[in-house]
């Protein structure tokens, strides 16, 4: 079985969450087993799922086939740790181990550890569609910079003195193998879809072509954009709404241009939060319309 990773990014606020939770419900109602995993340290899959989730991979109430995951940055870092440590532990005395564990305390460590952590979930074959919610854009890139650098940093440092911030090389050089498989597969199409989600405003247009561009430079295409937030066009009767309106179309259709060779997709401003199951497959049944079942 070949698992589907898809990646949400953009701005704080624009719906990622709303967009990723609403693909993950879709896609578990279609019977696919589906886990969702944010990588945001302001997640709040429990608020939106309305139940419990947190550092560990929970069923969803109410979703046969769903999963859902909070990566806790702390808890990420102590798991990473210790199992860096641990085959250290077997071979080298204390004085040694707290050396290790010193390295292991920077803020290299945190990062490596939320990557790990992530990419976790793009080595394993328990699921048919994992979707991650991410944290903001920049936030992302940087995650997704990572392993590029660590690859490098591997590589150097087995050339000169043999230490990296994660201790000797020759313990890690199987964390390099990981990272440039995940890399791998982030670069593939045909694996990851990477999606945008924008409002439609000039500087989240804008704000989408900057990070798509920033993407590209790490060789990862975006496969996707969607515009969420567009005032229904039968609310539009009021002149307030109405300017409104039309100002996010003329933002809509110059998105459509720019993302011509990319797919895109719209989605409606609805007049509540997007909560909860329910309401999920109300805004999965918009923004899969006349999409076919497999999609
Ligand atoms: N299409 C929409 N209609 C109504 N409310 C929306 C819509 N999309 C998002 N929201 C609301 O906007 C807020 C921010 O959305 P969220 O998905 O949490 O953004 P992000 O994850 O990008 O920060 C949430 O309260 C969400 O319920
Ligand atoms: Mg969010």
């Amino acid at each position: 079985m070949e698992t589907k990773f898809i990646l949400f990014s953009g701005k704080g606020g624009v719906g990622k969450t709303s967009m990723a939770s609403t693909t993950a419900v879709h896609y578990a109602d279609q019977g696919k087993k589906t886990l969702i995993v944010t990588t945001d340290p302001a997640a709040n899959l429990s608020d939106v799922f309305e139940q419990e989730i947190g550092h560990r991979i929970t069923a969803i109430d109410g979703v046969e086939n769903l999963y859902a995951m909070e990566i806790d940055p702390d808890k990420a870092t102590d798991e990473y740790k210790e199992r860096s440590l641990a085959p250290m532990r077997e071979l080298f005395d204390e004085d040694l181990i707290k050396v290790a564990e010193e390295q292991l305390s920077g803020p290299c460590t945190e990062e490596m550890a939320a990557f790990d952590k992530f990419i976790d979930f793009m080595d394993t074959d328990e699921y048919e569609v994992v979707i991650f919610d991410t944290a903001p854009t920049g936030h992302t890139i940087r995650l997704l910079e990572l392993p590029v650098d660590w690859s490098k940093h591997i590589e150097e440092s087995a050339k000169g003195s043999g230490q990296t911030c994660m201790g000797p090389v020759a313990l890690i050089q199987d964390s390099k193998k990981k990272y440039d498989d995940a890399i791998a597969k982030l670069r593939d199409s045909s694996m990851t879809d990477f999606v945008f989600v924008m409002q439609p405003e000039e500087t989240s247009l804008s704000e989408t072509m900057r990070s798509s561009r920033d993407l590209e430079e790490l060789g990862i295409k975006t496969t996707k954009v969607i515009i969420n937030g567009l005032i229904p066009s039968e609310e539009a009767v009021v002149p307030f709404f109405k300017k409104k309106f039309d100002k996010q179309n003329v933002t809509l259709e110059k998105a459509q241009e720019t993302f011509k060779h990319i797919k895109t997709q719209t989605m409606e401003l609805f007049d509540s939060e997007l909560k909860g199951v329910k309401m999920f497959r109300k805004s999965g049944e918009k923004l899969f319309q006349g999409s076919d079942a497999n999609e």
